[in-house]
């Protein structure tokens, strides 16, 4: 694998990379019982600051409690092993990938008994999607049914239907994938919020079939402060080639702007004036040249 570093964060303890090993019968292996969190750090004036280390761990906890699985640490001491990780690996920038899970020691479905681990690894990792107007594809797979699972925690099990979206999409030639929720109206794509702009204001699918991205609450908040209104609704597969500009979110992908989705183009299939504009106070907030946000960077 590339983008690996020395160490692993593993039940309390630095574990070299390479010796950071599961048992084969692991309850989340077999079953999806984990749950996990995409965080982002990135070099600022003051070093590396890991971004909205907070609300990330909060998520995590959120998840944990929608499957019932243990965390045996506080919510402080994670925010701390987290920092310790990306001090410890000496890496200015990348991804962390926190995971907390259901391991060995129980097998059947109620994971009750399986003992529960948690790591937190970090890596240098650049762009996740490309750095140009994106071609999306709207999947035929939908949504995980919010009936049918807890939908807004980040429970691994729930990435297979990501997983499928993407292999369908991704050798037709696309760039990514777009999923709509049980109702046809449009959810999100396999790890990002979706936003459009018409007329100057977002339009974003409303929480109940998404994922509550960390990312869609910044820039929301982000084009509040900059007198953008946001429309948080159902928004039909219909009102997107009528939209004037549409982008992706999330903490891997940044912001993303969409030029196509089906084939068709959105406004003239450029980035537009008001993706620009937010993809470069986004950019100002992470790295903590916007410093109204200094709250959401936590200096390593
Ligand atoms: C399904 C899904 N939707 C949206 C997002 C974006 O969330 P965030 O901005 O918190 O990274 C992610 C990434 O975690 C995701 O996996």
């Amino acid at each position: 694998m590339e983008n690996t570093t020395k160490w692993i964060w593993m039940d309390g303890e630095f574990v070299p990379w390479e010796e950071a090993k599961i048992h084969v019968i692991s309850h989340a292996l077999h079953y999806g019982s984990g749950v996990f969190e995409g965080t982002r750090f990135y070099e600022t004036e003051n070093g590396s600051a890991i971004f909205r280390l907070k609300e990330h761990t909060k998520r995590l906890f959120y998840s944990a409690s929608a499957i019932n699985l243990p965390i045996h640490f506080t919510e402080e001491e994670i925010n701390e092993a987290t920092l310790e990780t990306v001090r410890k690996n000496n890496v200015s920038s990348g991804y962390i990938r926190p995971l907390a899970f259901f391991g060995e020691g129980k097998m059947g479905l109620r994971p009750e008994g399986a003992t529960p681990h948690m790591i937190i690894a970090c890596w240098p990792w650049g762009k996740y999607l490309a750095d140009r107007p994106i071609r999306v594809k709207i999947s035929k797979y939908i949504r995980i049914h919010p009936q049918s699972l807890i939908s807004d925690a980040k429970v691994t099990g729930y990435y297979v239907n990501s997983i499928l979206a993407v292999q369908e999409v991704i050798p037709q030639g696309y760039d990514e994938a777009m999923l709509l929720d049980f109702e046809g109206n449009i959810a999100e794509g396999p790890g990002e919020n979706f936003f459009l702009v018409k007329n100057g204001e977002l339009h974003t699918p409303a929480l109940g079939s998404i994922l509550p991205g960390i990312t869609r609450s910044t820039i929301i908040q982000l084009a509040t402060d900059l007198g953008i209104t946001t429309h948080e609704r159902k928004i039909s597969p219909d009102e997107i080639w009528e939209a004037d500009e549409a982008f992706y979110t999330g903490t891997a992908a940044e912001v993303t702007p969409i030029g196509e989705i089906d084939d068709k183009k959105i406004g003239n299939g450029e980035e537009g004036p008001i993706t620009t504009q937010l993809k470069k106070v986004y950019f100002d907030t992470i790295t903590g040249k916007n410093k109204k946000y200094l709250d959401w960077v936590f200096t390593v």
